[in-house]
């Protein structure tokens, strides 16, 4: 079976194209590299053994999506492009809005006009904002967010529905993501942000390197064990494998939604010490203000995607802080290397 992926050479993209190639369906990728290295498609293959289809083209570009769905028989579509900066988002609503508003309403609108109504949706936790209770279920409010990175998943989650209400033949599935961390246990892909990494685990692996001198943990005043942000990590590959357990499970039409973390927080300080222990030695670490819009703690309640889906996180945090440093180690400096 084809699969359109979008953003497919992005970092959980390119782990789902592996692990999509490892269960038998063949990705065809989209992918505008604003955020992605032309290096990554070659290293799929040498995980794989499997060559991978990547257009260079945007998917705001409607004509590039109509000859995509015209050359492949696409039965389902993958939906990671966008951008995903939360603090830039801040600083640019307007493009953000328009990469991942504008862009899932042509993407869906091209789907439409060839007859593709599956799609599986990138969502983050970030959509429910400010805990009501925890650990959050997918029944929790929605809405309640800070910055317009997570507004613009808001709303292409209410986008999407709407558009199964107008057409029940659509099949909807809507994976609110937690915090992915980690890489592929081959060390040949992994997270590349650019510049200085705005996440703790990259930031963390360049003060292991030597890149950066020291670990800045926003805020020790949180009401949370430590004092320090809590967070439920999930390592990319079981990430990944939860996009798979969908397109095995999810072809009837409907609208599924399924949180996809481990169900357990960890503080800036535990994940710290995971590090610590995965390298052997101390990692210089200071404490900050808070960042602005971070939130004490959250964490998933993934019971939903474990009893419908088959699907449940295997690696635990340090698994992902080995795999982390694997990564950087092979590559000192990611894909330039
Ligand atoms: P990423 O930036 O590594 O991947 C996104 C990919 O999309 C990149 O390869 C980029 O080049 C491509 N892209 C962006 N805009 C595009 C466009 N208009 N046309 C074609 N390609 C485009 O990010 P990621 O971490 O792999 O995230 C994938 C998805 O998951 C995103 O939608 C993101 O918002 C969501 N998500 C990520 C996290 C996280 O912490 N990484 C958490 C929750 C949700
Ligand atoms: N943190 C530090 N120092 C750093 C970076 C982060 O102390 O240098 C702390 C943060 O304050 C927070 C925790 O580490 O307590 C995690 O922060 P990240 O920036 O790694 O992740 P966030 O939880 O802020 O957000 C991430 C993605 C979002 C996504 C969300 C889903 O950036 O895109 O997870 O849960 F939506």
């Amino acid at each position: 079976m084809k699969i359109l992926v979008t953003g497919g050479v992005g970092y959980i993209g390119s782990h789902t194209c592996v692990e999509l190639i490892n269960a038998g369906y063949e990705p065809i990728v989209i992918d505008n590299y604003c955020n992605a290295f032309p290096e990554v498609a070659d290293r799929v293959k040498a995980i794989t053994g499997k060559s991978l289809t990547v257009y260079d083209a945007d998917v705001r570009d409607r004509a590039a999506l109509d000859r995509i769905f015209t050359e492949h028989k696409i039965e389902y579509v993958i939906h990671f492009a966008g951008l995903k900066a939360v603090g830039e988002s801040c600083s640019k609503p307007l493009e953000y809005y328009d990469n991942n508003i504008y862009g899932t309403l042509v993407l869906l609108e091209a789907m439409r006009a060839h007859g593709v109504k599956r799609i599986v949706f990138s969502s983050s936790a970030t959509v429910y904002g400010i805990p009501v209770f925890l650990p959050f279920t997918e029944e929790h409010p929605l809405g309640n967010t800070t910055n317009p990175y997570s507004t613009s998943k808001f709303q292409q989650e209410q986008i999407l529905r709407d558009l199964y209400v107008s057409d029940n033949d659509w099949t909807v599935v809507i994976l609110r993501y937690f915090n992915p961390v980690g890489a592929h246990d081959s060390g040949m892909i992994g997270e590349d942000p650019q510049g200085i990494p705005n996440n703790l685990t990259p930031y963390i692996t360049r003060v292991i390197s030597g890149q950066l001198p020291c670990v800045n943990v926003f805020g020790n005043d949180y009401k949370t064990h430590d004092g320090t942000g809590v967070r439920d990590y999930i390592h990319v590959v079981d990430l990944a494998k939860g996009h798979v357990a969908v397109i095995d499970k999810l072809q009837k039409p409907g609208v599924f939604t399924y949180n996809l973390g481990t169900g357990v927080g960890y503080s800036v300080l535990d994940v710290l010490h995971s590090f610590e222990k995965a390298c052997g030695h101390d990692i210089p670490h200071k404490f900050c203000p808070r960042r602005p819009g971070d939130i004490d703690e959250f964490y998933a309640d993934s019971t939903k995607a474990k009893n419908e889906l088959g699907w449940e996180a295997k690696y635990n945090l340090d698994d992902m802080s080995k795999s982390c440093i694997n990564w950087q180690t092979k590559n000192p400096k990611g894909y330039r290397s």
